[in-house]
């Protein structure tokens, strides 16, 4: 039995009273306090290349544009990972566009490196390479793999992920693959991609509990006008078209908690980019438990814009940090210590039942 029927998820996306919203928010964030409690776990996220083959229509670093691009060299890396351990961090996420330019031997020396000297988890974001690139990051010291899926429906996911070459491309697969490699996997969404229609976010938001996912991120789609999803006039789903607002944001994290309670949930930097000021705040507060500040250094920053207006203006990781965990102290919440997996939490006292609903429901869990 799902936690949430298909029917009551797309009830609660086309909800907009807002007394019934802060209801739903109010629900997603007891049961993020009762299963995963109120750290926050800060991932250190490593920008490593801007380069990519893909043509992904939403993505300001897919292969035609003709940007300055970037590749950090192995010692930049390390420097970032340093800093990161000398922030508190208990995770690095070291992400990039899909780049064959960063050769599967050669990362896995930077991750050994890492493990070796660092207490750090490692999460990798690097777009779908081949299994025996994957199979060999694991062996090295590769703890987790972030893939969004993006979107559940076949169709819009082929209209806006051309594909390349004759290779499929089959991330719902992969993450599969990436499971049973051992890793702890995660995937997610965007919200309000054109041509996306409530029925398709209410099926994303089944297929993360379907797929068990251990860490689900998911944000806003913003239009990047260098780009085919970004120009005036895309079509759209008309009347039944997802809104790409903070608030239908914020309902799909909140769903997605109660799908999946047990779930590492970021407060996603689109998030943070849609409302400057309290947008992180908001997801932490509806149903996320971690946050993932930019640590890669200043001049690359510029040079991977996913999205118009993706950077924050705090480019000093020390400040940043600062600003960060004084934000985490005013909800009252903590920064989660070490590295903050879903699997290193199995074994810790049962969680505090919130509903009976739910706390049946973690008695269940299985994996
Ligand atoms: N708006 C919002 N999110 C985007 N991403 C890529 N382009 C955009 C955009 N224009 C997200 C995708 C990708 C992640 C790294 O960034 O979901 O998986």
């Amino acid at each position: 039995m799902p936690r949430l029927t298909h029917e009551e998820i797309l009830l609660w996306l086309r909800e907009t009273e807002p007394t019934a919203l802060e209801q739903l928010f109010a629900r997603a964030d007891a049961v993020r306090h009762a299963f995963v409690g109120d750290a926050v776990h800060l991932r250190g996220l490593i920008e490593i290349s801007s380069y990519c083959v893909r043509q992904c229509h939403y993505c300001g670093l897919r292969m035609a544009r003709s940007i300055p691009r970037y590749r950090m060299a192995r010692e930049e890396i390390l420097a970032c990972a340093r800093t990161a351990v000398r922030l508190g961090f208990g995770t690095v996420v070291l992400q990039a566009g899909e780049d064959y330019g960063i050769e599967a031997a050669w990362l896995a020396d930077v991750l050994r490196a890492i493990k070796e000297e660092t207490p750090l988890a490692i999460t990798l974001s690097l777009g779908e390479r081949m299994p025996h690139e994957l199979r060999l990051w694991r062996e090295a010291g590769a703890d987790r793999y972030l893939l969004r899926f993006e979107t559940s429906d076949p169709a819009l996911y082929a209209a806006i992920h051309p594909r390349r070459g004759a290779a499929v491309s089959d991330r719902i697969a992969l993450l599969g693959e990436l499971r049973s490699m051992g890793y702890e996997i995660g995937g997610g969404v965007m919200v309000g991609i054109p041509g996306q229609t409530y029925e398709m976010l209410a099926h994303d938001i089944e297929l993360f509990e379907q797929l068990d996912l251990d860490m689900i991120g998911i944000g806003p789609f913003l239009a990047h006008p260098d780009t085919p999803l970004g120009v005036p006039g895309v079509p759209t789903a008309g009347a039944e078209q997802v809104p790409s607002s903070e608030w239908m944001t914020l309902k799909a994290v909140a769903l997605a908690r109660l799908a999946c309670p047990e779930a590492n949930l970021p407060s996603t930097t689109a998030l943070a980019t849609i409302n400057s000021v309290d947008g992180r705040e908001h997801g932490l507060q509806s149903g996320a438990n971690v946050f993932m500040p930019i640590l890669t250094p200043a001049p690359y920053r510029q040079m991977y814009q996913i999205y118009p207006g993706r950077t924050c203006n705090e480019e000093d990781a020390i400040r940043c940090n600062a600003c960060l965990r004084g934000r985490i102290g005013r909800l009252g919440r903590t920064v989660g210590e070490g590295p903050g997996g879903r699997s290193a939490r199995r074994g810790e006292a049962d969680p505090l039942p919130c509903d009976a609903g739910h706390a049946a429901d973690a008695a269940a869990v299985k994996r």
